[in-house]
Formats: structure tokens, C-alpha cells, sequence
């Protein structure tokens, strides 16, 4: 998440740092740089419009006409025309110079939320044909890949009702069908025993959750898993990514033959790690043996779980160490595991905990909320991501 500020001095990106914190990457580049600004995961910029008013527009025009998924804030003395012509010129808001912590805050705050949502729907139009693949995984175990995992393939349910499959490829300790309170009367091993010759097949062995999706589970005798190998695994489960517009496959740890097998089909990753140094330092392992046999094309994810944890290393931290910032940070709540226990996702529950909107988030990213508006249907927006630091 990076917030670019256009401007010849550096006194408001100052201010927008010390207001935002330091979970956001604020940078200054000089006004002509213009449309061109080149920043990872770029949402927001800035235009300081204090000393040439007429430039700031025009260059926030510029931004509204070439680059939809950023959003512009204006920096300028708020008199009178400047709101009305700045809105004209696809400005979401105009902070002016007196502008306290806590305005700046939540103009900012606003601002990403915006582009959050401007990207996923760009994202859901221009990728609405492509089924997705979604592996989620981690190095280390119970960093959370089935809450994650469960959550994200019943969320999308709700948005996307029968074109969802969650896949258990955790073969031995499997507990996708606990975590939805399924009772499968088959499973993945049925599944390949048909021969793989035909999708059908391996439809008749998924088990249908109230939320919508379709599940494949893990035997439930560990020692079945020695029979399945990678290939057929990796058949059925590539089978199920032609039919259905979601494929979730929740993980076992770490890089296993299996998952990489899979991995070639996959369009998304989606990496889950926790805050302490162990998981971290994984994930940064994880990240660079992938990167060095290739493994470059699919879409990044990065979930922070319990991203509160007050014995954890802090987010600016683990952005650095694993060189990629968190996209949804999931708070500690002890609704999480009650919801395991009882076998239902939290997503399907009534009562939000503080992990509902970062959840939510992270379904957002690929499939975003139809019924979204422009900032307001609250309980679903991630709350952490601008929260004050301690
Ligand atoms: N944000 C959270 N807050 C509180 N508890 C959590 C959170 N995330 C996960 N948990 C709990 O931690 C435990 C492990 O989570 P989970 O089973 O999802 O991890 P996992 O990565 O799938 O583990 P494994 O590697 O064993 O498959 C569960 O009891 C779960 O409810
Ligand atoms: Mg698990």
C-alpha cells in the first residue's frame, strides 16, 4: 500500500506520515512527474496544489483519465469554486493546509478505501472470464490456512452461490470438513479412484455446504494420503479449476511435492503467516525459493494473522523482512476458533468479530462486493489498516 505525494517540498508527506503511521509507505516525487508515477500497489496520491492551483487540477485530471484506479486527494486552501472545481477534475477530497492528524487521517483512510474497491471491480471486470485458482499456504503449520481458507471459499460463496469449490490438500490432518460441519460421505480419494477420465466424476464426490460452495475433502485415515499421488491430486484438482470460476485449496505446511505440483495450475497464492519471527522468516524463505525456480506468474496474496499480537515482531517489520507489504491484516479473535469448533465460518455468522471486515477484505480482492457503495456499507470494510499505532 504506497501513498504518493506530488510536490516540490516535503512538508506534507510529513504530515501524512505521522497521521497515517507507519503501516502505509508515504513517498514525495516532484510535481512534474506527473501521471507517470511509478510505486508498487500505488492507491493514493496527493497533488499539492498550494503554490499552482491550475497545474494540481489539470494533473488530477490527468490521473481520473489514465489511471481509474488511483485515487486522487487534493492538497489546496479550501475558498471558494476550489471543492466544486476539484470534484469535476475526479478529486475525492481536498485537505487544506491548516489540515489536523486526525482530518488527514481520515481523508487519507477514505481515499484507499475507494481505490480498494475502484481495483477490485476493475479487477472482477477484466478478469471476470478467468476462473481463479486460489492456493493458500504457509510455511509453517496452524498460521491459519483453513480459517483463512474456509472463510475466503464461503465468502466468495455468498457473492458467486454454486461456483465455489474448496479443495483440502492437507491429505493427512485435513479439517476442512470439521471447520464447514460437513458430514462427507466421500472424498478425495473416491474422487481419483473413478480414473479421472471425466469432470463428472469427480463432481459426484464433492459435498455441498448451506453457504453455496462445493467441497472436496481429505480422507479420514491419515495413512490414505500415501496412495494419492501428486499427479492425480493435481488432475482432479486442475478438473475442478475448468468448471468452477473459484477453486480455494486450502494447504498442508510448508513446500510440499503436492503443492507444488499444483502450484503450476494455480492463477493466486495466497500466503498466511503469523507475527512471530519464526513464521515471518519462513515466509521470506518460502517467497525466495519461489521466486528462484520461477514460480513468479501468479497473483500474490499476503494475510498477517494475528497481525495484534503484542509479542510479535510490528507490521513495518515484516513488510521489510518479506519485502512485500500485508494486504489484509486479521486480528487475534477468539470468535475464530469457537467458529472452527462449531463448524461455522465466521463469514456465515451474524455477530461480526473484529477478523469479519479484514476477512471480507481479502474476498474483496477477487470477487468485490456487488452491493458496495461509495465508502459506506460498513461492517465489511477492513477496519486495521490506518488504525493508530501504539
Ligand atoms: N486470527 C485468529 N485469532 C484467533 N485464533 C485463530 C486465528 N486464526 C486462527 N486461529 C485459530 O488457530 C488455530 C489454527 O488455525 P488453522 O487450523 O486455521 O491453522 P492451519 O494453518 O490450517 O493449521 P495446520 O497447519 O495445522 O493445517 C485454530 O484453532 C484457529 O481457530
Ligand atoms: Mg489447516
Amino acid at each position: 500500500m504506497t501513498i504518493v505525494v506530488l510536490s516540490d517540498g516535503d512538508s506534507l508527506e510529513q504530515a501524512v506520515q505521522s497521521a497515517v503511521g507507519d503501516s502505509v509507505s508515504v513517498r514525495t516525487m516532484p510535481l512534474a512527474t506527473g501521471v507517470n508515477v511509478d510505486a508498487d500497489d500505488l492507491s493514493v496520491v496527493l497533488i499539492d496544489g498550494a503554490t499552482d492551483l491550475e497545474r494540481a487540477l489539470r494533473l488530477a485530471h490527468d490521473f481520473d483519465d489514465r489511471r481509474p484506479g488511483v485515487t486522487v486527494v487534493l492538497g489546496a486552501p479550501v475558498s471558494d469554486g476550489v471543492a466544486a472545481r476539484a470534484m469535476q477534475a475526479g478529486v475525492r477530497d481536498v485537505l487544506s493546509p491548516g489540515a489536523d492528524g486526525d482530518r488527514i487521517r481520515e481523508a487519507v483512510k477514505r481515499a484507499i478505501e475507494v481505490a480498494d474497491r475502484r481495483r477490485a471491480t476493475m479487477h472482477s471486470i477484466d478478469e471476470s472470464r478467468e476462473n481463479r485458482l486460489i492456493m493458500v499456504m504457509s510455511p509453517k503449520g496452524g498460521a491459519g490456512k483453513t480459517t483463512i481458507a474456509s472463510n475466503l471459499a464461503v465468502g466468495l460463496a455468498q457473492r458467486a452461490p454454486k461456483e465455489v469449490a474448496l479443495i483440502d490438500a492437507d491429505l493427512q490432518f485435513g479439517d476442512v470438513g470439521n471447520a464447514l460441519r460437513l458430514l462427507a460421505e466421500t472424498n478425495i480419494r473416491d474422487a481419483i479412484a473413478g480414473g479421472l477420465q471425466d469432470v463428472t466424476e469427480v463432481k459426484v464426490h464433492l459435498t455441498p455446504h448451506r453457504s453455496g460452495l462445493f467441497a472436496l475433502c481429505a480422507p479420514d485415515q491419515p495413512g490414505v494420503a500415501d496412495e494419492i499421488t501428486a499427479q492425480a491430486f493435481t488432475k482432479a484438482v486442475s478438473m475442478l479449476a475448468d468448471e468452477f470460476r473459484y477453486v480455494v485449496v486450502d494447504t498442508d505446511p510448508g513446500l510440499g511435492e503436492r503443492t507444488l505440483t499444483v502450484m503450476d495450475h494455480a492463477t493466486d497464492l495466497v500466503f498466511v503467516a503469523a507475527t512471530d519471527v519464526a513464521s515471518v522468516r519462513g515466509l521470506r524463505k518460502t517467497i525466495d525459493a519461489l521466486d528462484s525456480i520461477g514460480m513468479t506468474s501468479h497473483q500474490r496474496h499476503f494475510v498477517l494473522n494475528r497481525s495484534d499480537a503484542k509479542v510479535g515482531l510490528d507490521v513495518a517489520d515484516i513488510a521489510s523482512t518479506i519485502g512485500m507489504e500485508p494486504d489484509v491484516l486479521v486480528p487475534s479473535s477468539r470468535t475464530l476458533p469457537v467458529s472452527m469448533n462449531q463448524g461455522t465460518p465466521i463469514l456465515e455468522m451474524d455477530e461480526p468479530s473484529p477478523a469479519t471486515g479484514p476477512l471480507w477484505s481479502l474476498v474483496d480482492r477477487f470477487h468485490a462486493d456487488p452491493d458496495a457503495d461509495d465508502g459506506h456499507n460498513s461492517g465489511r470494510r477492513p477496519g486495521g489498516l490506518l488504525r493508530r499505532r501504539n
